[in-house]
């Protein structure tokens, strides 16, 4: 199986894992409507789930196509049988990498010991990883993580996980006990790149942290010398931001089609069901122009997709 993250060129981009957010809805629009990035992440995916009677709930959460990839399927866990089982559900299903989430820091997620908890069980997530890499069908594993739990370990953490061979490692310059509260610290991420051209070159490096533009992202990777770096809400405020000429000023008519294909595509794929997190995308589509907030005030109301196309086809702005 090949390591398609050895194929990309330095300076490359990846959309991060957002729960609620990256669903297959939105990475299809992220490969079709709008520059794609050159990685796109799944939401994070529970491995106990995928082992349960809620397997279909948690299978809805691995549905791609073929314009989204590379594509990678993240993971989430503590026990490691399930999670060697979830890894084999990846590989069936085509993936084209599998990613353990050892950063969350939801409280329900920290309960189990699982996410950001793992950085203060290195045997636990060892044994996590074994059992991933040993049931990915040859499928590259990479572990998205953050300088530490409630304080920056991230020397002896970094230097850990760059002990098992990973395809790529991704860190988020934050600690789990700042949330978003503090600004991402890249100068801890740039050590993570001098820790793994000693530990395992090979390991691909992919920073992570408050990037808002393109620009600023090849900035990074000349700053701090990482393969990659992945951006997450930046996303909300500029749906262009993969964009890699100049960035140009968008017309509301380009945020309305693009709305418009994103609904129709979400009334495809959850049959009507989950409106509540089509609405999370209105303020990123709706801004910036003469009347957005009362537009948007009008989507906010709506009850149902049909609703949403009728709001939007009334302003006779729409193709
Ligand atoms: C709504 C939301 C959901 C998220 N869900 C996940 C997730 O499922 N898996 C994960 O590894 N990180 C998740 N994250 C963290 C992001 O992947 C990313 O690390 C974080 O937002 C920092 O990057 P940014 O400043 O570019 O947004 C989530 C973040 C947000 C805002």
């Amino acid at each position: 199986m090949s390591n398609f993250w050895k194929k990309l060129k330095k300076g490359f981009t990846v959309l991060a894992p957002m729960e609620n957010v990256t669903d297959h809805v939105f990475r299809e629009i992220m490969s079709t409507a709008l520059p794609s990035p050159d990685v796109l992440f799944t939401e994070f995916t529970a491995a106990d789930g995928l082992n349960s009677s809620g397997r279909d709930k948690a299978l809805k959460k691995l549905v791609f196509s073929p314009k989204q990839r590379p594509v990678v399927a993240q993971i989430w866990g503590v026990n490691p049988k399930n999670l060697g089982l979830a890894a084999k559900t990846c590989a069936e299903l085509g993936f084209d990498g599998i990613d353990i989430n050892m950063g969350c820091p939801d409280k329900a997620v920290l309960k189990i010991g699982a996410g950001a908890a793992m950085c203060t069980n290195p045997l636990l997530a060892s044994e996590c990883i074994k059992s991933v890499q040993e049931n990915s069908g040859g499928l590259p594993v990479s572990v998205k993580t953050r300088l530490g739990f409630n304080k920056v370990i991230v020397e002896e953490w970094a230097s850990f996980l760059l002990e098992h061979n990973l395809a790529a490692l991704t860190i988020h310059g934050r600690t789990a006990k700042q949330m978003s509260d503090y600004p991402a610290d890249w100068s801890y991420i740039a050590k993570v790149v001098e820790l793994k051209n000693q530990i395992n070159p090979n390991t691909i490096v992919i920073g992570n942290g408050d990037v808002t533009s393109y620009t600023q992202a090849i900035d990074r990777v000349k700053q701090t010398n990482v393969d990659g770096v992945m951006i997450g809400r930046g996303v909300f405020s500029n749906p262009w931001i993969f964009e890699t000429q100049a960035s140009q000023q968008r017309q509301p008519i380009e945020y309305f089609n693009v709305l418009k294909k994103h609904l129709e595509l979400y009334d495809a794929f959850y049959e009507g069901k989950h409106y509540d997190v089509m609405k999370k995308f209105f303020k990123m589509y709706i801004r910036e122009f003469e009347g957005a907030n009362e537009i948007r005030a009008k989507l906010m109301e709506t009850k149902t997709a049909k609703e949403g196309f009728e709001v939007i086809k009334n302003l006779d702005l729409v193709n």
